[in-house]
């Protein structure tokens, strides 16, 4: 007899129930189960993590999860985030609510765990809008010429240094955690740095980290990049870079490691998965056609939990108050009429200027995506052009929030 959703159980998932949750979630991104060996490097990361499973009987057939980490919001403030993630349905149970259930399961006790924000990077963009996540900021790949990108203005003075592998443990997590400061940033737990820096520690292959120092020898950068000798590469001459990580503090010490990158003997184009919107050296660059943008990505999708400590937690600019009416059919407590402005945030009751859904809070909240975008796309359920522009004036922040950590 054919299962029917009402027989499937959606629970939380017992420490011992990990590794069967895990190979689920990898089925239904189409990977193989995990090695006793990647287990052994994995098994940490879900300790401390919010899991919830599906099951048919005996069977996992679903999974979703929250990584728990801080994420920065305009102002600096870091706000307490529930990081989305693992989340998958085998092909068998897809379409029966599953997700629409262990998702709900997963924001209730987000929230009940007292998380101003839900965060996520989505597989497709047609997934997560329901659950009441907005795009809140997207990021660029790029693909730069380094015969024509230099020289690069802007780049601060200093000297740099390719860490030896022993060093970089004691170094990276340190200085990420001093100059990721755009809004959008997140702390990352230690199982990210081992994961990230996997290859480089164990020596598989051809990574590296370069730290610049300000010339009073403070480090206030990094890149950690991945060398590739192209095919026929030495008579073609033409080999890549891929810059996995490079943050630093503010522009000037991120074109000091650019210029660094571009500069290394043998390599004529450098690419990189992900980088801010605003990407600073696009416009320092000598030839800004040596920047392109290869592909862009809705990096960050977020879902507001906590409405008035969210709004309450970021910086605005000077600017006239505005009142929004929020609707959020899940966390009740979310709805209703805020007022924001530079004096602070606060319920009122009365006549709104914006009335939207939760899925707008949440793209709007970074400053990523402007109010006026959002009322020209017909994401506004109430108010006026010029609400969305005075809602932008509060809003609007620079630099561009990104967040350049996949989970
Ligand atoms: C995405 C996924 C988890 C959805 O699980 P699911 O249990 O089928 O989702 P639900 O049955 O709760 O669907 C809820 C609604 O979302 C829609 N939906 C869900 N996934 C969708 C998708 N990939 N594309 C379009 N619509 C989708 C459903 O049609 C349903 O719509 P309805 O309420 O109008 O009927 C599942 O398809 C999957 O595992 N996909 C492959 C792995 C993956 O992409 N994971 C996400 C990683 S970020």
């Amino acid at each position: 007899m054919a299962t029917t959703p009402a027989d499937l159980d959606v629970r939380a998932t017992m420490p011992h129930e990990h590794r069967t949750a895990c190979d689920t979630m990898r089925a239904a991104l189409l990977t193989e189960p995990i090695s006793d060996a990647d287990w052994e490097r994995a098994a940490p990361s879900w300790e401390p993590h919010t899991s919830f499973t599906a099951w048919d009987g005996a069977r996992c057939v679903g999974h979703a999860g929250a990584f728990h980490f801080h994420t920065v919001v305009p102002g600096g403030e870091r706000v307490p985030t529930a990081g989305v993630t693992r989340v998958g349905v085998l092909p068998t149970h897809t379409r029966k609510g599953l997700l629409t259930r262990m998702m709900h399961q997963l924001l209730l006790a987000s929230y009940a765990e007292g998380k101003a924000i839900a965060s996520l990077r989505a597989s497709e963009a047609v997934i997560y809008g329901r659950f009441g996540f907005g795009m809140a900021g997207g990021s660029h790949a790029l693909s730069i010429d380094t015969r024509t990108v230099r020289p690069l203005r802007g780049a601060a003075s200093g000297s740099c240094r390719v860490l030896q592998i022993d060093e970089v443990l004691d170094v990276v997590p340190a200085l990420y955690a001093r100059v990721a400061t755009r809004a959008g940033a997140v702390d990352r737990p230690g199982f990210m740095w081992r994961r990230s820096l996997q290859h480089l520690l164990d020596r598989s292959k051809p990574e590296f980290v370069v730290v610049h120092s300000d010339a009073d020898g403070t480090d206030d950068g990094f890149a950690h990049y991945r060398l590739a000798w192209g095919e026929n590469s030495i008579g073609a001459n033409h080999n890549t870079a891929e810059v996995i990580d490079l943050f630093g503090d503010g522009a000037a010490a991120e074109l000091a490691v650019w210029a660094f990158l571009t500069d290394i003997d043998l390599i004529h184009t450098i690419t990189t998965n992900s980088r801010p919107i605003d990407e600073p050296l696009w416009r320092a660059a000598g030839d800004m056609r040596a920047v392109n943008v290869t592909s862009r990505f809705d990096e960050q999708w977020v879902r507001i939990l906590d409405a008035e400590a969210a709004l309450r937690a970021r910086s605005y600019r000077p600017a006239a108050a505005v009142t929004l009416s929020v609707i959020d059919p899940l966390l009740s407590d979310n709805t209703g009429t805020f007022r924001v402005s530079t004096d602070g945030v606060h319920r009122v009751s009365g006549q709104a200027d914006l009335t939207v859904g939760i899925a707008a809070l949440g793209a709007a909240y970074f400053g990523g995506t402007s109010w006026h975008e959002l009322w020209a796309a017909g994401r506004i359920d109430e108010g006026s052009e010029e609400a969305a522009r005075r809602a932008d004036d509060l809003f609007t922040h620079w630099p561009a929030t990104w967040c350049g950590t996949f989970f």
